[in-house]
């Protein structure tokens, strides 16, 4: 079958679907890829790349009129116009907004796959072109704020003064938001963040910002999208969302429910609120934005100097790289349909990622596929999780009992002392005192410091190991019997501590 790759017919539109590299490996699974002259001349792929490649450079018609062809953006009326009937199409086609583009594709006899719909399974993330885009369309938002912004975003003091970190503030952590959240903080910036879906939390902080907690019920999603907010839930996070917003620099919107217009959640009250030369980047414009002043595609300055910014091609703007990520989920979603590498598409409907895209079926209407339960983060229900018992459950001590034991160990340190030598006594007290703190501040380490904490242990063992050596040879039964004892928990401390090392590197070995 033969693969073609057209020039993009948006205006400024700079993506292109296959990269030189991209094309030859959909070569290599038996495809005759051609790509139109010029496809890939805005994102850094000129005609002779793909030439180099092995790929052959059409005109527009015959690109056009291959068995597959593969874009990026849906197709517009005179593109459907130059398919074949019975070829395949393959792009980006929002078909549960675009019925319209659904019965287009059905009269012009075409099977129509959209990258767009892939499941979001993790099988399925290696061909998740909008997870691609939203990230470098997410970093990019923090380039183009920070653009704008009169002031770094990290803080520094200087000889000349002290300069505060900017105030970063991102709605919703989607891939688009946790991207801007890792570029803002990684710039310096001190990020909070806020979503609806309560479990992603924990993906907020590791990526250094701090998730703003509202007090309000949230239902864990169980398919990685947010539901719509109930009245009781929006008006809990209204007024969080003035707040925040008020006190930012920066803020950047993600927020979508799939197949929904943006919620509108940065008012014009909280917009008139703002510093002046505060920046908004809106990343759901396309979808009439999240902020009141958005305007689709345009930068807006506010009466009050705050600068809002609805552009829609921020994963555009890095086009070599974001052309090469489309590419290769292009390449991955081939590699699923072409089984036996012979340049056949085999569409197989068992496959939930292969039903999941299928919108047209050579004319026939496909949409929309039976839903599928992806498990992003599976809300436990409650009467399987099993509570632990009474004994489980680890009471702290009663405050009594615990003076009684202290009084009790001072007691017989003091009935002890009386019987022992001066040097038997100091090493005694040296012994309790090392237990003492030892205790404390191990069970205090952070899990984050536990691989440090290993080197220290380990080096302390390789005290103790000596001193055992040392005094293995003692006349003293006891002594020597102790010795040995030291001696082998200590090996057994560093040599299992080698083992582990020795484990972890091999995760990092490629072979
Ligand atoms: N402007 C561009 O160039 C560009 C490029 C790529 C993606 N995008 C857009 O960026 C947005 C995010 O994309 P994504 O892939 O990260 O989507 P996503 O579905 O992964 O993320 C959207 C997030 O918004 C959250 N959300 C929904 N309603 C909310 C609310 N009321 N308050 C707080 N959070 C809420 C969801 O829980 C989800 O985590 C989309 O609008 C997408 O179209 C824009």
């Amino acid at each position: 079958m033969r693969i073609g790759i057209p020039r993009e017919a948006w205006p400024g539109e700079n993506l292109v679907a296959a990269t030189a590299k991209t094309a030859e490996q959909l070569a290599k699974l038996g495809y005759d890829v051609v790509v139109e002259s010029g496809a890939g001349e805005a994102a850094d792929q000129p005609d002779q790349a793909y030439a180099e490649a092995g790929v052959t450079v059409v005109d527009r018609e015959t690109a056009w009129s291959s068995d597959v062809v593969v874009k990026v953006n849906a197709p517009t009326d005179e593109e459907i116009g130059l398919l074949r009937r019975g070829s395949t199409l393959v792009s980006i086609m929002a078909p549960g907004r675009s019925p319209e583009l659904v019965e287009k594709l059905q009269a012009a006899g075409v099977t129509a796959l959209a990258m767009d719909a892939v499941p979001r399974i993790s099988r399925a993330q290696s061909m998740d072109v909008l997870s691609s885009m939203a990230n470098v369309a997410g970093y990019r938002a923090v380039i183009e704020a920070a653009h704008e912004f009169g002031r770094m975003f990290t803080g520094q003091v200087t000889a000349a003064g002290k300069t505060a970190p900017a105030k970063v503030f991102v709605v919703g952590a989607g891939v688009a938001g946790l991207a801007a959240i890792g570029a803002a903080s990684s710039m310096g910036a001190v990020v909070r963040a806020f979503d609806v879906r309560p479990e992603v939390a924990e993906q907020v902080e590791s990526m250094g910002a701090e998730f703003v907690h509202v007090d309000m019920e949230q239902e864990v999603s169980s398919d990685g999208y947010a539901k719509e907010m109930t009245a009781a839930q929006e008006a809990a996070t209204a007024l969080m969302y003035d707040e925040e917003a008020r006190n930012a620099d920066i803020v950047i919107t993600t927020a979508l429910i799939p197949g929904r217009p943006a919620p509108k959640l940065i008012t014009a009250e909280t917009i008139a609120a703002m510093r002046g030369g505060s920046v908004i980047v809106d990343m759901a414009a396309a979808n009439g934005g999240n902020a009141a002043a958005t305007q689709t595609g345009e930068r807006v300055v506010t009466d009050n100097g705050v600068v809002v910014l609805g552009y829609t091609d921020l994963a555009g703007r890095l086009a070599a790289q974001t052309s090469q990520l489309y590419g290769t989920n292009v390449v991955n979603l081939f590699k699923l349909l072409t089984p036996a590498k012979d340049g056949q598409v085999t569409l197989d409907f068992d496959d939930v990622i292969q039903r999941g895209i299928t919108v047209t079926l050579d004319g026939e209407s496909m949409w929309p596929p039976p839903p599928v339960q992806v498990s992003a983060a599976p809300a436990a229900p409650e009467a399987a999780v099993a509570q632990p018992t009474e004994k489980e459950v680890k009471k702290p001590l009663d405050p009594k009992v615990k003076l009684y034991a202290a009084g009790a160990g001072a007691a017989a340190f003091a009935v002890l002392s009386m019987f022992m030598g001066g040097l038997l006594l100091q090493q005694l007290t040296v012994l309790m005192l090392a237990i003492f703190v030892g205790y404390y501040v191990i069970s205090n380490v952070a899990h984050a410091l536990h691989t440090p904490l290993m080197a220290e242990t380990n080096a302390i063992s390789g005290i103790i190991l000596v001193g055992g050596i040392l005094q293995v040879g003692s006349s003293n039964l006891l002594v020597t019997i102790l010795a040995m004892v030291a001696i082998l928990v200590a090996s057994i401390n560093i040599f299992g501590g080698f083992l582990v090392t020795v484990r972890m590197l091999d995760m990092f070995r490629k072979d």
